[in-house]
């Protein structure tokens, strides 16, 4: 655990977010998070001084090719990205889109996907629809109980014909982290591959393809405090055996730009790349020193100190409370993160959002896209639960406002 004095200053990292002196209390992270300053400015200079179009030869030209090339090249840093690649588009859902497009050219009908329950409908859906080319989709059960979907589960149901296991590293409405290295290596022992949603990590801890092993990893960098962008990492040997969506006369190793048909945004790769001098700040490092592996984990480190004393605060409170029920786990700790659901046996989760709206604390009630799990957890879709979202920047303040608040609505 971080030393609490090592931590940097919270006033100092909020100045460098705009939109927190609105007096909005953010609490909807887990939906989108705000970005810092430099992002922004990063954005609007690329398009009022570099927007040009990439690969040509004058200066200009070569500046942007330079910026596209290194947000790439931050987007691998990012992730731990040692063997394989960081591929850039618009969104989690289009970049899974994307993969299962591909998928569909070499699965053979009678192979298998696993589905795991917890799942966003971006990795799940994408994957559904291949059973219409004789694929076949097995869902591996959430345990109510606990709210994962359990090793043993996934046991029982690999075998020679799994091609593939997706699943969420964190569910978006559940919290609980799970365990990814043990998930791929069990599906590695029998050859298959490990399609990971890292949407709702991604915010709140530092990621490591690496060491995880795992060959397909994906997550949105709009809620990583930069632009509306996604990057999937893909481990050398799957993107391999994997022939890209690009134009045909583009070379089959010409990697990412196989996998970037149309490329990417070229004013997002502005932003992603600045979104290295706040974690330079987040990380207590030198604005003038390089944004290194080492800065990224400090910066991560310091994030998920500074919200477990928010989530483990929500948390108390909504245990005491009469008619509530949690969903996911209750207790903050380090198989946590700061995303917070929970329902009411009385009051449904719209009214409870709707007087909570007005207050200027930002929150939200739905299925969230886990549309099946809610089924599964016998939650009513439509209603949903309400769900309360921190990342670091958010303080002890905010969470006391939003209690207030429920402490007149439950
Ligand atoms: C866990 C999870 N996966 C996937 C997505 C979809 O991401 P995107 O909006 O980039 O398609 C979300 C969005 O909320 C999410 O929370």
């Amino acid at each position: 655990m971080t030393d609490p004095s090592a931590l940097p200053d919270l006033t100092r990292i909020r100045r460098e977010f705009p939109a927190l002196d609105t007096g909005i209390a953010f609490l909807e992270n887990a939906g989108g998070s705000q970005v810092p300053a430099c992002v922004a400015d990063a954005m609007h200079d690329y398009m009022t001084q570099t927007y040009v179009q990439l690969g040509a030869g004058y200066p200009l030209s070569k500046r942007c090719t330079a910026t596209v090339d290194d947000a790439h090249a931050f987007a691998r840093l990012f992730v731990n990205a040692r063997r394989g690649q960081a591929i850039l588009g618009s969104s989690t859902t289009a970049l899974l889109n994307l993969l299962a497009s591909c998928y569909a050219q070499v699965l053979k009908p009678g192979q298998e996907v696993i589905l795991a329950e917890t799942g966003h409908e971006a990795n799940l859906g994408c994957w559904k629809r291949l059973e219409k080319l004789g694929i076949v989709i097995r869902w591996w059960p959430v345990d109510p109980a606990t709210f994962t979907c359990t090793l043993d589960g996934l046991r029982s149901m690999m075998g020679q014909r799994t091609a593939l296991v997706a699943l969420p590293h964190v569910s978006n409405l559940l919290g609980g982290i799970a365990d990814l290295p043990a998930i791929v290596a069990m599906a590695h022992a029998t050859g298959a591959r490990v399609v990971a949603d890292g949407v709702a990590f991604a915010p709140h801890r530092a990621i490591d393809v690496d060491a995880w092993d795992v060959d397909w990893y994906v997550y949105s960098t709009y809620k990583v405090f930069g632009p509306h962008m996604a990057v999937l990492y893909g481990r050398d040997d799957a993107l391999a055996e994997l022939p890209g969506p690009n134009h045909d006369f583009i070379p089959r190793d010409d990697l990412p730009y196989q996998f970037e048909p149309g490329g990417a945004n070229h004013e997002g790769c502005a932003g992603l790349l600045a979104l290295g001098d706040y974690l330079k700040v987040l990380a207590g490092e030198a604005a003038d020193a390089p944004c290194t592996r080492a800065v990224v984990e400090a910066a991560f480190a310091h994030a998920a100190a500074l919200e477990q004393p928010l989530t483990a605060r929500l948390l108390e409170y909504l245990d005491g409370k009469p008619g509530v029920r949690v969903v996911g786990s209750r207790v903050a700790d380090e198989h946590r993160v700061g995303t917070v659901s929970f329902t009411h046996d009385k009051l449904g989760a719209r009214d409870i959002v709707a007087a909570v709206d007005p207050t200027g604390v930002a929150i939200r009630h739905g299925h969230m896209y886990a549309y099946r799990l809610c089924q599964r957890l016998g939650i009513p879709v439509e209603d949903g639960v309400v769900r309360a979202s921190f990342v670091h920047y958010n303080t002890p303040a905010e969470v006391e406002r939003l209690i207030a608040v429920l402490e007149t609505v439950l």
